[in-house]
């Protein structure tokens, strides 16, 4: 029989891969820490909805007062909504269903507000809202939509920075994600290892050099392709295409 185990016997650990594996675990235990502190953030959070709700309800509050509360209200049921979307998201289980695709480009692009908007970047975003729900593990979705464009905001650290996701149909049966940045785009000599395993170029620490690995096989596995080109003028555009009926 063969040894699940066998194919990581040829790989050298190199100081180098430790470091990225011993990096890749703290921040999977970290992970798991923010999931916790992040279910603990729904109690109260749900305090203080109904708290405020109650408070609107009332009669003879001045006006000035109603819009404070109202506020609170409505930033407190936006934070419940992450806090419940994030906790969805980092859940193990499988979610397969039937999946809104412009809805899970959203909740990734809401997840990633921070990271886009403390490097400058502006994100635009062309949504195609005929495209049919697709049956597919959403949690999965995520993750490719994630990698993918987490490298593209990574790759533009200089304000100026422009990303754009746009969903669309390919034919009756596919449907597409695209995502492009205006980054400096991927070096020839490196364009064709990508995806491979462990091929980075970010230092020890800051990239492991599997995201796009994993991403491939996750979108091969739904049968579906990914590919990626250099755009004249600098920058890359990453295509991702599904097929509708799994
Ligand atoms: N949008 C992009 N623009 C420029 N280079 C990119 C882009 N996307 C990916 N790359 C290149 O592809 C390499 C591999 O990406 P991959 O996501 O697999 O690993 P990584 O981002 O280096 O590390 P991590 O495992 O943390 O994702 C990157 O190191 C980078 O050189
Ligand atoms: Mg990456």
């Amino acid at each position: 029989m063969k040894d699940p185990a066998a194919g990581h016997n040829d790989e050298a650990i190199t100081p180098d891969l430790l470091r990225q594996l011993a990096y890749n675990e703290k921040m999977a235990e970290l992970g798991k820490i923010s999931a916790g502190v992040v279910h603990e953030l729904n109690a109260p959070l749900s305090v203080i909805i109904s708290a405020a709700q109650m408070i609107l309800r009332e009669e003879g509050v001045p006006g000035a007062v109603m819009e404070m509360v109202s506020r609170i209200s409505s930033e407190a049921q936006r934070l419940s909504h992450l806090t419940k979307g994030l906790l969805n998201f980092s859940s193990h289980d499988e979610t397969v269903g039937e999946v809104d695709l412009n809805l899970t480009v959203d909740f990734i692009l809401n997840f990633l507000n921070y990271e886009a908007a403390r490097r400058g970047v502006v994100v635009l975003r062309q949504l195609d809202y005929t495209l049919p729900v697709i049956r597919l593990d959403a949690n999965l979705l995520k993750q490719i939509l994630l990698n993918v464009i987490m490298n593209a905001l990574q790759a533009m650290e200089n304000d100026g920075g422009k990303l754009l996701v746009e969903t669309t149909t390919a034919g009756s049966d596919h449907i597409c994600f695209i995502i492009t940045d205006n980054g400096p785009g991927i070096p020839p000599e490196a364009i064709g290892r990508i995806f491979d395993r462990y091929f980075t170029t970010k230092k020890p620490g800051e990239g492991t050099g599997l995201g796009l690995f994993v991403t491939k096989s996750l979108v091969e596995n739904m049968g579906g392709i990914i590919k990626v080109t250099n755009r004249n003028g600098g920058g890359t555009t990453f295509t991702i295409t599904l097929p509708i009926r799994q």
